[in-house]
């Protein structure tokens, strides 16, 4: 039966809304500052033990960072994201490296369609959390479904880990320690996020990589509202 509109719209931005390319601009210019960002990309490109003949997806590949280093060092990266403005950006940035061997695709965890060989690693960082819990597992089956057997899946995004019941004093803490630290463009951006992007919780994230055929071979929590997962698509030891 068709006709039904009961699709999740994914290109419909929530929380920060990339919709210009000023926009895209000051976020890379934010992260910079924040975020050791070629420290990070090393440490995962470690971790995973991605290679040279490794096909990457990145799934809200945003200003294409992480994107243009692992393409570096694997046969193909594919990065997908919901917005033409991140994409544009990234693509320019690659080019100015000269790099190419990445795939730019607009679309989004659920709407993304896979073709050709399935890939060795699929990569998320702080995207997930952009779709309600229901459409993450979907997410994560179509995930599981685009990668090879024993293929692995790494995701870092906002996932709450901190006691429940002091929820407020927790998120009250955070925004005024953002403030200080970072300004109080990012603490409006804490705020937005809390408010009305969909972090969900530790447990119901691990509930949705196993209940997607995942099995979780590390995990990390940090600071009561980050998380890592390496996962892999087979039963078997990483
Ligand atoms: C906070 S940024 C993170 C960008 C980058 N991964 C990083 O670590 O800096 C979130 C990115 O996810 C993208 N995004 C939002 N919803 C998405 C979806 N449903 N599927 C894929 N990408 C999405 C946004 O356009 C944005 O580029």
């Amino acid at each position: 039966m068709t006709g039904f509109f009961w699709q999740y719209n994914e290109m419909k931005q929530v929380g920060a809304d990339y919709s210009t390319l000023s926009e895209v601009e000051v976020y890379d210019e934010q992260m910079a500052k924040l975020r050791d960002i070629k420290q990070e990309t090393e440490n995962i490109i470690n971790l995973l033990n991605i290679g040279s003949g490794d096909t990457v997806a990145e799934f809200g590949t945003g200003t294409g960072e992480f994107a243009s280093a692992v393409a570096q060092r694997c046969k193909k990266v594919i990065a997908i994201d919901v917005s033409a403005n991140m994409l544009e950006y990234a693509k320019q940035k690659s080019n100015k490296k000269g790099i190419h061997n990445i795939d730019f695709n607009q679309g989004g965890f659920l709407t993304y369609q896979h073709s050709g060989e399935l890939v060795d690693v699929v990569i998320t960082q702080l995207a997930l959390h952009h779709l309600p819990d229901f459409w993450k597992m979907i997410a994560l089956k179509r995930i599981f479904n685009m990668l090879k057997e024993d293929g692995t899946l790494y995701i870092r995004d906002t996932v709450y880990s901190f006691d429940m019941n002091n929820y407020q004093h927790f998120f009250n803490r955070w925004i005024s320690e953002t403030l200080i630290s970072a300004g109080k463009e990012l603490a409006r951006d804490v705020e937005t996020a809390v408010r009305e992007e969909f972090s969900t919780c530790d447990w119901i994230m691990e509930g949705l990589l196993k209940h997607a055929g995942f099995k979780i071979h590390k995990v990390e929590y940090d600071q009561g509202f980050l998380a890592q997962y390496v996962c892999k698509k087979d039963q078997g030891d990483m």
